[in-house]
């Protein structure tokens, strides 16, 4: 699949996640919802992380994505913390609420900014190749239990390339 068809049909699934958990007013619902949305958002992150980003750091992107990997920083510090919490504790909706704000906007920055000069900067068989690495890290990760890494990446953002680079996929 191409890589920017791979990522925004994923953005569109965790959307729905938050849906779900707002419709939900079962607690054991609610955290099987969270669950599942913090596997969806790790996985993402990291095929975004260690693939997509790096594959796209040429020129001016490289500063949109130095913020995209604080975002992820600060959605990640969100799910480290409700990692720690159950449903019934008072701050739950709270968090859960900041957090799809937060990765709401992060999304639309990706979608609006990041995504079409990518696609105007790579060809589709690039975007193609890209997609389908990118696939199989998702299900590999997804067989994981990717949202149990979070914790352990809410020192500091991810890392990029030291330089700019297109990457040959
Ligand atoms: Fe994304
Ligand atoms: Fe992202």
């Amino acid at each position: 699949m191409n890589a920017i068809k791979l990522l925004t049909t994923q953005h569109r699934q965790v959307e729905a996640f938050f849906k779900k958990y707002k419709a939900s007013d079962d607690n054991n619902e609610k955290l099987d919802i969270f669950t599942e949305l913090a596997d969806n958002i790790a996985a993402h992150s990291t095929i975004e992380e260690k693939l997509f980003y790096p594959a796209v750091y040429v020129g001016k992107l490289s500063e949109l994505l130095h913020e995209a990997v604080e975002e992820h920083l600060a959605a990640k510090r969100i799910i480290a913390d409700l990692l720690q919490l159950s449903p019934s504790h008072e701050e739950y909706d709270a968090k859960m609420k900041v957090l799809e704000e937060q990765i709401e906007h992060h999304v639309e920055e990706e979608e609006e900014k990041l995504l079409p000069k990518v696609e105007q900067t790579l060809k589709a068989p690039e975007l193609e190749a890209l997609g389908q690495k990118m696939e199989h890290l998702f299900e590999t990760l997804m067989k994981q239990d990717p949202r149990q890494d979070v914790p352990q990446e809410t020192d500091e953002a991810a890392p990029l390339p030291q330089e700019a680079r297109f990457v040959k996929t």
